[in-house]
């Protein structure tokens, strides 16, 4: 590896193709949302047009993931086309060593979970800084809720131990706006010691539509490192 070349981008890459390769001939694929996946869809299209990959049919988790697919000659469909999803790569914000995850980086996981959670496969690419002992710790839990309820879902997130806030734009002014047409609160835990029991706790609230944390849902984790300046993939 160049010392020039950005070490997070290149084990993106490298973990992205690497799930990119686990994909087979005639699969249903759900196409997840992020940089990292971004790489998976890149190299998805590049398998099909080579050959090496026949009859695939992807189905989006977001705008961008649609854009993507289209962009690397990927065909799409939508779940009232399918009755099953083979496999589904996506990325995430933190893993822990149960397998549960944060995502919603991109405020795309509410379409994220549906897809993640109907797929035979579920494989998770991330980069090594990912990897955390508890969720919560790195990264501040998304929650997507729809416009009116924001003041009210803000408060009750408050007598949930959190700290939340409104995601704003870059780029944007005013907030975050989901693909669905909501706002994201992006919500600070001191801890989360059970993320199973906060998930359900806040799906809960009037209001909310999805929150980030996936518990039980990943199958395979695949992992981007650098081992003596080369860029690994370790699968937990
Ligand atoms: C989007 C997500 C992404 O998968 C997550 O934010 C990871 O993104 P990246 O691969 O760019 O680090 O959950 O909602």
């Amino acid at each position: 590896m160049t010392g020039l070349m950005d070490p997070v981008k290149v084990m993106k890459e490298e973990v992205g193709y690497k799930a990119a390769g686990r994909v087979e001939s005639n699969s249903i694929v759900g196409l997840g949302t992020g940089s990292t996946t971004a790489y998976a869809i890149q190299s998805l299209g590049d398998r099909l047009q080579k050959g090496e990959l026949e009859n695939i049919i992807g189905i989006p988790t977001s705008f961008q993931a649609e854009v993507l697919a289209k962009k690397y000659g990927i065909p799409l469909t939508t779940l009232d086309g399918v009755d099953r999803i083979d496999i589904a790569i996506d990325g995430a914000d933190e893993v822990d060593p149960q397998k549960n995850l944060i995502k919603g980086g991109g405020a795309a996981h509410t379409r994220e979970k549906v897809v993640d959670s109907l797929a035979e496969t579920f494989i998770v690419v991330v980069d090594s800084g990912k990897l955390v002992d508890k969720l919560g710790s790195t990264f501040k839990l998304p929650v997507e809720v729809i416009p009116m309820a924001v003041t009210p879902v803000m408060r009750s997130l408050e007598k949930l131990g959190g700290k939340p806030e409104l995601r704003m734009g870059v780029k944007k002014a005013g907030p975050v706006v989901t693909d669905q047409g909501n706002l994201v609160i992006d919500v600070q835990f001191e801890s989360i010691e059970d993320p199973a029991s906060l998930e359900v706790k806040i799906n809960n609230l009037p209001g909310v539509l999805e929150n980030g944390l996936f518990v039980g849902v990943a199958d395979v984790i695949l992992v981007g490192e650098i081992k003596d300046g080369k860029p690994v993939v370790r699968e937990i």
